[in-house]
């Protein structure tokens, strides 16, 4: 364990974590391009702004969320599904700025997953107390496909089981930059985050923002 940290400072490319096959944390891997996300970000929340969804059970999320891209998720009382349109406005999500492409497909190459072109970016915005509960990532048509979710602002706990949601979960902590990829024999994992602390993030303030990049059609 010593020696792979030693190597993993040491080596000139990102660090690399595996987290289980599969799925790989990509320590600070956003980070060289962390301002022009956010001004990108900036850009696609005033055309689509964050929302509390509703759950198929009738709770409201304590995450908001937005779209870029193709297709967007959403969900409301009639379940979730990827819709071209903001359920909202009417119109279609913004489009995925090509450096969100871009990143994306650089980092699952780097995880093993070479070809990945995502056409859903789900934004999430976690506030003080936000969580995203265990769940798999299962609404997309096309399980080949990678996830790759990216992490901005204040740190988080993200929480990494097994296909089963009783699996034991590792607790990694994420901080702004950091990049985690899954697909393969990992596609199915069970993840969530554990309620987001108090915090200041310099760039950010306090919120975390999370790009969740995805193949859905
Ligand atoms: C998600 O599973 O959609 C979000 C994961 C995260 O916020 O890190
Ligand atoms: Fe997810």
């Amino acid at each position: 364990m010593t020696a792979d940290l030693f190597d993993a400072l040491r080596s000139p490319g990102p660090a690399r974590e595996p987290l289980a096959p599969g799925a790989m944390l990509l320590r600070g891997f956003a980070r060289p391009d962390e301002a022009e996300l956010i001004a990108a970000i900036e850009t696609i929340i005033q055309r689509a702004p964050f929302r509390r969804m509703i759950t198929p059970g009738g709770h409201q999320m304590s995450v908001a969320m937005t779209n870029c891209g193709p297709f967007g998720w959403v969900t409301d009382r009639s379940g979730y599904r990827y819709d071209a349109v903001d359920p909202e406005s009417g119109a279609r999500w913004p489009a995925m700025p090509p450096l969100f492409r871009e990143l994306a497909d650089k980092a699952a190459t780097e995880a093993g997953f070479a070809g990945f072109a995502p056409d859903a970016c789900l934004i999430n915005r976690y506030e003080p107390g936000a969580k995203m509960s265990l769940h798999q990532d299962r609404d997309e048509r096309d399980i080949g496909a990678p996830i790759v979710s990216v992490s901005l602002g204040l740190p988080a706990t993200f929480l990494f089981g097994g296909l089963k949601r009783t699996d034991k979960t590792q607790r990694h902590r994420l901080v702004h930059g950091d990049v985690v990829v899954w697909g393969g024999p990992a596609r199915l994992a069970f993840h969530g985050v554990a309620p987001l602390a108090e915090g200041e993030h310099a760039l950010l303030g306090r919120r975390r923002i999370n790009l969740t990049f995805r193949r859905a059609r």
